[in-house]
């Protein structure tokens, strides 16, 4: 790890310098008007890289479906499929707050299933908090982490569980649905959950919502007026190649990358040349 650890928001310090990232940092940070990234991340090398650039909240999204295990949506992969990438992230990071995305089916039927689900991921997992998609629908489940001890973000506007109900990746809250989504995050908010992502909102609807929590919100695909921002690692690095959602920006070409290091390395096996005697006992 880092022997400088990098300073975590965009101005003075919400977060001593090495210390853990905790929960009411980032109210703080919030009330201080500093802005802070999230990122998804599945493994130790990525989880360990991230949090030495200084992303102070690791999500071990249930995109892991889609993104790790290789189904095509995030509704098939399960509670035993996700705590070992959560313990791999927990174990190789240090001061990063990790939450542990809540799968399909594994926390809808009530509020003590998600709570059952939810120490799972805590105590076999080690997350630090857990994140479940929904609204009004869902606070039962929150009151029942967040009075036990649970740290809970809430998920709403596109959540990607109920795909097959929206009708497809589709920006949900414009118009009149607007007033729902601002109803729904009063309400998660007044159950106790401590913070928002919000996915696929128009960006002046997730402003508004931003400027009425006293809880962060994060979002992905609602505009720049959140408290933070998410984006799965490997759309925001270029691992994933093909068409990508208009709120993605890749800030690396790592397919191209190591489909060019795949192919030196073929080459120069083939070629005789690896191992060269550098690499010989
Ligand atoms: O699972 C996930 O990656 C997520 C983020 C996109 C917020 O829920």
């Amino acid at each position: 790890m880092n022997e400088q650890p990098a300073p975590y928001g965009n101005g003075p310090a919400a977060i001593a310098p090495g210390a853990k990232v905790r929960i009411p940092h980032l109210r703080q940070m919030k009330e201080r008007g500093q802005k802070w990234a999230m990122l998804t991340t599945y493994d130790m090398y990525t989880a360990a890289i991230f949090e030495e650039a200084g992303i102070p909240v690791l999500l071990v999204g249930d995109s892991a479906s889609n993104n790790v295990y290789g189904y095509e949506t995030s509704i098939p992969v399960t509670v035993d499929e996700l705590i070992p990438l959560v313990r791999a992230v927990s174990r190789s990071t240090r001061r990063s707050l990790v939450i542990a995305d809540l799968p399909f089916g594994s926390y809808q039927a009530s509020p003590e299933q998600c709570f059952h689900t939810a120490v799972r991921f805590m105590k076999e997992g080690g997350a630090h908090a857990v994140k479940l998609e929904g609204g009004a629908e869902m606070l039962a489940q929150v009151e029942k982490l967040a009075s036990n001890g649970i740290p809970v973000m809430a998920h709403i506007g596109f959540t990607p569980q109920s795909e097959h109900q929206l009708g497809g990746y589709r920006v949900q809250g414009k118009g009149d649905n607007a007033k729902r989504l601002v109803d729904d995050s009063l309400a998660l908010e007044a159950a106790g959950a401590f913070g928002l992502v919000m996915e696929m909102v128009p960006g002046d609807v997730a402003a508004q919502i931003t400027a009425a929590l006293s809880i962060p919100t994060v979002g992905i695909g609602a505009g720049n007026g959140c408290d933070a921002q998410v984006l799965v690692w490997q759309d925001m690095a270029g691992l994933r190649s093909g068409r990508l959602p208009r709120f993605v920006k890749q800030y690396a070409d790592m397919h191209g990358l190591l489909q060019q290091a795949a192919r030196a390395y073929a080459a120069d096996v083939e070629a005789g040349t690896f191992p060269g005697p550098e690499h010989t006992f």
